[in-house]
């Protein structure tokens, strides 16, 4: 397989990190972005060259998706300005972009009282909330890119799980739920629990990454899941990890006021699923994890540092 210049944005992040470290062993050239002088000296250490900027330096990011063979976009999934940079960095060469997006795009606000969210595929017509709108018309932009000339593809996480292979090793809701249970001794889930969300393991995303990176067709949408599971679910097989009793529920409205309303209503209290139809016909993306609640019950660590707050 031919090696490629890769440049990754967030390369120091949970999905940045994890894909930048496949690339690496699999032999390719990757450039690293990162606001960060010491996770710098630490992507160097993994064998990446870092670059120092943040997502605002557009002519930086637009002179280095010049220079290089694809760019993986996963430092944020909500910069519409660090898109637009890379898009006329790569316009018209047929070089690849893949973005990262998050399936609180088709978030309902069940508030964990029900289960009953839709499940979308790639051919179902998605339904956006109005707060995450704009994060929408990102994904938009990017697709729309393979017009002019860019091999442009969306890869829309549902709840990531798993250890990173990168500088960060958490990912976002599961850390969250356990540094909570952690700080107050009991696992909280918001209103009943109810709602569900898709899931997938961090190395299984990774793989996509891969595989989409050599063979996407210009201006895809892929979901990725292995999985789905209600936050109950998971509050459950985290107290059973930690040695905590059954969860308790939790008022959105306390939920959102130590959160913020983002975190309580769209990442915890939402339904938020999805079928990764498309990477598996058109990738032959295999996913070989399955349960979340197998993870965290005989994987998760068991201790690491709250982020609650
Ligand atoms: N984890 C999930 O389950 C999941 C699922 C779906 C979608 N997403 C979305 O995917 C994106 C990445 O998620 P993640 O879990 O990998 O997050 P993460 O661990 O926080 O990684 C993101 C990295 O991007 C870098 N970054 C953030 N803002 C930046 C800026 N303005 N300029 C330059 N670098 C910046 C940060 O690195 P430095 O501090 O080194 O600069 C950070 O380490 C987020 O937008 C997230 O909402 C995540």
């Amino acid at each position: 397989m031919k090696h490629m210049k890769v440049f990754v944005t967030g390369a120091a992040g949970y999905i940045g990190g994890s894909v930048a470290a496949r690339l690496v062993s699999a032999g390719h050239a990757v450039t690293g972005l990162t606001r960060d002088h010491d996770k710098a000296a630490k992507l160097a250490a993994m064998g990446i060259t870092p670059v120092v900027g943040t997502l605002d330096d557009g002519a930086l990011l637009s002179s280095i998706a010049r220079d290089v063979d694809s760019v993986i976009n996963a430092a944020s999934s909500d910069h519409r300005a660090a898109v637009e940079a890379i898009i006329a960095g790569l316009s018209g060469s047929g070089k690849t972009l893949l973005h990262t997006s998050g399936t609180s795009v088709i978030a309902d606000d069940a508030q964990g009282a029900h289960g009953a969210g839709i499940v979308f595929d790639e051919s179902t017509p998605l339904v956006t909330p109005p707060q995450k709108a704009d994060r929408r018309v990102i994904d938009q932009l990017v697709m729309s890119a393979a017009a002019q000339g860019i091999r442009s593809a969306v890869i829309c996480n549902s709840m990531i799980y798993g250890v990173g292979h990168g500088v960060a090793r958490d990912s976002a809701q599961i850390p969250l739920l356990a540094a909570m249970a952690r700080e107050f001794g009991v696992v909280r889930v918001i209103g009943k629990g109810r709602n569900r969300w898709s899931n997938v393991h961090i190395d299984d995303v990774v793989d996509l990454y891969l595989r989409a990176m050599h063979t996407t067709s210009p201006g895809a949408f892929y979901f990725a899941e292995n999985g789905e599971a209600s936050l109950a679910e998971i509050g459950e097989a985290i107290a059973l990890r930690l040695g905590m009793p059954s969860v308790v529920e939790w008022g959105i409205a306390d939920a959102a006021r130590m959160l913020g309303r983002s975190r309580a209503h769209f990442s915890l209290a939402s339904n938020s699923r999805v079928r990764a139809v498309r990477a598996r016909q058109e990738l032959k993306w295999a996913p070989r994890h399955g349960s979340v609640q197998d993870w965290i019950r005989d994987e998760m660590p068991v201790r690491s540092k709250p982020t609650c707050t």
